[in-house]
């Protein structure tokens, strides 16, 4: 008889876009007429800049010839890709990264869900409430967590986000070993701004914790004093990982390359207090489980820092905030309360009062066939919240505020 890791069976029944994707599936299913918007999932809709079209297409050239043919690449990503990361994303910003910390994979979700691994089974683990689903879920798989009951999972210290406290996260009361921040969040859009940003960097110094930074959003920033980068923190390089993508920021959701910085600086501790080297062993276990971006793929990221590359993905990001903007006003003007939509790609509406989110959901599927995201499906304070993205085109934007609108709320 063969046993499992029963730590899978805590898991609720499916991921919650997973969920959603069935949902509108049967819906449309049924009634094959409706023309269905979707600002659920936050994925890209407009094309890949021209830029990395041209530079994939030579690669793709080069691959044809055995003089410039490549194998596998290097396992930690091209140098050619990681010094213009270390260059645009960090040196330009004032902060000194290096490029043997910065580690190129095929995703931002992978590498925040695969990172947990390198960490003890019994470490202690935070997560804001709404959260992005796969911090949870990969340590729910892990074995962290204990049974999942009324919405929440023992063992896990939940931080409440909600508009009581302007979304920001309150210091756990006790000491906690892995804590995950997402920064412009997903799913409220809201940020951490310096000052707030450093009270954890101060408490994962005071505590010897690790902050798993997701900052896969930062490109969407409008405002001063939001950091891009937890290593804008003096002292984070001692104790965070940030994880960033060019999903979002260039379009590359089907395309698929991201990068995480794990600085040298930051070191773990056997059960003796021994020190080790976080960058070492994150670089261990890339090297065992995964075999890299393809080269044509990286040299699409490449052609992101270029001049027309840096234009284009500014033009890109602008259009979608443009949508963000439309769909705030549209909404605000129905009395709604909006966050977000203005540093992040999510619009965070909070719902009447009584209307579950699940409850809109099936709402705006049925009477406006508009898709969005229900905030309890990212934790318990999300009920009574909904999460529309503003990565769709502009028509549809449009025509979903519009139908939005034609609803009794
Ligand atoms: C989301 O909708 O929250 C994101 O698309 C999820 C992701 O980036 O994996």
């Amino acid at each position: 008889m063969t046993k499992l890791n029963e730590n899978y069976l805590k898991l609720q029944s499916s991921y919650l876009f997973s969920t959603i994707a069935k949902k509108v599936a049967a819906y449309k299913q049924e009634n094959p007429s409706a023309e269905i918007i979707r600002l659920g999932i936050g994925d890209v809709t407009l094309p890949l800049p021209s830029a990395v079209i041209e530079a994939m297409h030579k690669a793709v050239d080069e691959m044809a010839v055995s003089s410039s043919f490549k194998g596998y690449g290097p396992d930690y990503g091209y140098d050619f890709l990681r010094q213009k990361i270390v260059e645009t994303d960090y040196l330009a910003r004032g902060v000194q990264i290096t490029e043997d910390e910065v580690f190129i994979s095929d995703g931002a979700k992978s590498d925040v869900g695969n990172f947990q691994e390198i960490f003890d089974a019994k470490a202690s683990v935070a997560i804001t409430d709404p959260v992005y689903p796969v911090y949870l879920d990969t340590n729910v798989m892990a074995g962290r967590t204990g049974a999942f009951k009324k919405g929440k999972y023992s063992k896990i210290v939940y931080l409440p986000c909600t508009a009581k406290n302007n979304f920001i996260p309150l210091l756990p009361k006790k000491h906690v070993d892995l804590i995950y921040i997402c920064s412009p969040n997903n799913p409220t859009g809201t940020c951490l701004n310096k000052e707030e940003l450093s009270k954890w960097v101060e408490y994962a110094l005071n505590n010897k914790s690790v902050i798993l930074f997701d900052s896969a959003y930062e490109a969407f920033i409008s405002e001063p004093d939001i950091p891009h980068s937890i290593f804008e923190i003096p002292g984070a390089e001692k104790v965070a990982v940030e994880f960033r993508s060019f999903s979002k920021t260039a379009g590359f959701t089907g395309t698929r390359c991201a990068y995480t910085v794990v600085p040298k600086a930051l070191k773990v501790f056997d059960k003796e207090g021994g020190e080790h080297s976080l960058n070492s062993l994150w670089g261990r276990r890339q090297s065992t489980k995964f075999n890299g971006v393809p080269y044509i793929v990286q040299k699409g990221a490449e052609a992101v820092y270029s001049p027309e590359g840096q234009k284009q993905i500014k033009e890109n990001i602008a259009y979608y905030m443009e949508n963000a903007k439309i769909i705030r006003e549209g909404l605000r003007s129905l009395g709604l309360k909006i966050f977000g939509g203005v540093n992040a790609p999510y619009i965070w509406i909070k719902l009447p009062k009584g209307v579950t989110s699940w409850d809109f959901f099936g709402k705006l599927l049925k009477e406006a066939n508009v898709v969005g995201t229900p905030g309890a499906g990212f934790g318990p304070c999300g009920e009574g919240c909904f999460r529309l993205t503003a990565f769709g085109s502009r028509e549809n934007t449009i025509k979903a505020v519009e139908r939005i609108k034609q609803l009794k709320l």
